[in-house]
């Protein structure tokens, strides 16, 4: 049951805006002096089995007996806070992705989280579709919240049009909201890591954005024998596709149904393909052509003239150079679930089967004109942030990431405090980072505190040492303590 608390005011007349404040469980009836107010709070939160703190969301108009409703303090469902430990292990992830990025010469842009409804809504049934995040605004207009960044990617290309220069290699790092079932590593908010490459029609283009993602996992521990990228190429199914002539147009549908495969059972998915007026011995046909798992047997079946078969032999050989061949297994049931991929795709899985897929991408040479775009062949990928974490658990391989500032500053005496802000503001002028410490606390705190925070020195203000214009540093790791002048502090 969700508690209530009441208050009741008859000191205000007016209407104000809504203010949120925060009203600690343990306190005793506090009175809010600037506004006029007071939260009854301790009973109430103690009958409810409160938690330490509660947002109260007071009633705008006080002249009315004020309702304050307790609200859930758990961020909505699926998606996440970040508080500090988990903001470090973010940056951290970040910083690896922004480092690898610009290791092979990426620039780094973002689009807005919001944008037109219209920018994701593809023909082909895609279950991103069904999974957006959308509504009308106050201009009724639809929008919706980004489920990924390659239609935002794609508007950005062609709003720049002629200014830039092909290739494009552009980076991006962003939140998407995709309303999904939760699983392990699925949340309804993530973020990806996206490295895509504009105006390259060669292989080159796939095997070295594979190259960029493998550089990432070394970087973070991960080896070939945790992960691997599973490899196709659309145009096999393409190439089926056409041998059974089945209409071009058919082709993404073809592909989203084909995607789940080992999501739902295979009569299914025959039930599906049938839908879309493939006869039957073409859908037996392909399916088996997608068991295929070896080039070699693909070759067998499609023999060796294609298209399919000559990109993917390229980028085996290319992965060869690049130093990645480990890494990476031809997989014809690879065809990804959204419908713009046309060639090469692919997904980096762990070898375990215990998650779903890490990261994901592949080519796709058509988006920019169904936007109204040129014709710009593309390819690229994503990487989320949240199975690579569940990964790294299980491998043992998190970091562990403590606070780290470099110094804490202490003043020994309250009248000391305008001093002890000059030391630290003198230090950070050096690029030093500092704690400065606030109030007057008692020196068993201030020990404490540096180790909490991994401070490497503690400096201590005290009135003969400041008078002679010198401050205490202690050097936390080895005890050492000296005397030193401000000016001679680095
Ligand atoms: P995607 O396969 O839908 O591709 O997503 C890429 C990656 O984002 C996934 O492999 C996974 O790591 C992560 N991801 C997706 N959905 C979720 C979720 N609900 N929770 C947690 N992580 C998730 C795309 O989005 C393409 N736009 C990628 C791309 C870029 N292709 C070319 N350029």
């Amino acid at each position: 049951m969700r508690a209530i608390q009441f208050v009741t005011t008859r000191l205000s007349s007016c209407l104000r805006p809504i203010r949120f404040e925060f009203v600690s469980s343990s306190s005793s009836p506090r009175l809010f002096s600037n506004t006029r107010r007071l939260i009854c709070t301790a009973a109430a939160t103690k009958s409810n089995g409160g938690r330490s703190g509660s947002i109260v969301a007071p009633l705008v108009n006080e002249k009315e007996e004020e309702e304050v409703e307790k609200i859930d303090v758990n961020p909505p469902k699926g998606t996440r806070d970040f508080a500090p430990e988990d903001m470090r292990l973010r940056n951290w992830l970040f910083n690896h992705f922004k480092e690898v990025s610009r290791l092979f010469g990426y620039e780094e842009v973002d689009y807005p989280v919001l944008e037109t409804e219209a920018l994701f809504i593809r023909k082909a049934g895609e279950e991103i579709r069904d999974q957006l995040y959308c509504f009308e605004d106050r201009g009724k207009r639809r929008v919706a919240l980004r489920p990924e960044l390659t239609p935002s990617l794609a508007r950005l290309v062609i709003q720049k049009g002629k200014s830039v220069s092909l290739p494009l290699k552009w980076f991006a790092i962003g939140q998407c909201w995709r309303y999904e079932r939760m699983t392990r590593g699925r949340r309804r908010e993530h973020y990806q890591w996206n490295m895509d490459i504009i105006g390259v029609p060669h292989v080159t283009a796939e095997a070295e954005l594979i190259s960029s993602i493998v550089t990432f996992f070394k970087r973070i521990g991960i080896t070939s024998s945790d992960v691997g990228f599973k490899v196709s190429s659309r145009k096999v199914l393409q190439e089926m596709l056409r041998k059974y002539g089945v209409p071009e147009n058919l082709f993404g549908r073809v592909c989203i149904i084909i995607d789940k495969i080992e999501k739902i059972p295979i009569d299914e998915i025959k039930k599906e393909l049938g839908s879309t007026g493939i006869s039957e011995d073409a859908i037996e046909q392909l399916l088996q052509v997608l068991s295929v798992k070896s080039l070699d047997d693909l070759e067998d079946v499609l023999g060796g003239a294609g298209e399919a078969i000559a990109d993917l032999k390229q980028l085996f050989s290319l992965a060869e150079k690049f130093g990645y061949s480990e890494w990476i297994q031809f997989d014809a049931s690879v065809v990804r679930g959204l419908s713009y991929y046309t060639g090469i795709v692919f997904e980096g899985f762990d070898r375990k089967g215990n998650l779903r897929a890490i990261c994901g991408g592949g080519r796709y040479d058509r988006l920019l004109p169904t936007y109204g775009g040129d014709d710009i062949p593309a390819c690229g990928f994503g990487f989320g942030d949240a199975v690579i974490v569940e990964l790294l658990k299980e491998k043992n391989l998190l970091p562990e990431l403590g606070q780290e500032v470099e110094n804490i500053v202490c003043a020994l005496e309250k009248d000391l405090q305008g001093a002890a802000a000059t030391v630290a503001t003198a230090l950070r002028s050096k690029g030093q980072t500092v704690d400065l410490v606030l109030e007057s606390k008692p020196l068993k705190w201030v020990f404490k505190r540096a180790a909490r925070i991994n401070a490497r020195r503690l400096i201590l203000v005290g009135k003969t040492e400041w008078e002679d214009g010198s401050v205490s540093v202690k050097v936390l790791s080895s005890g050492e303590q000296f005397q030193v002048k401000l000016s001679d502090l680095e």
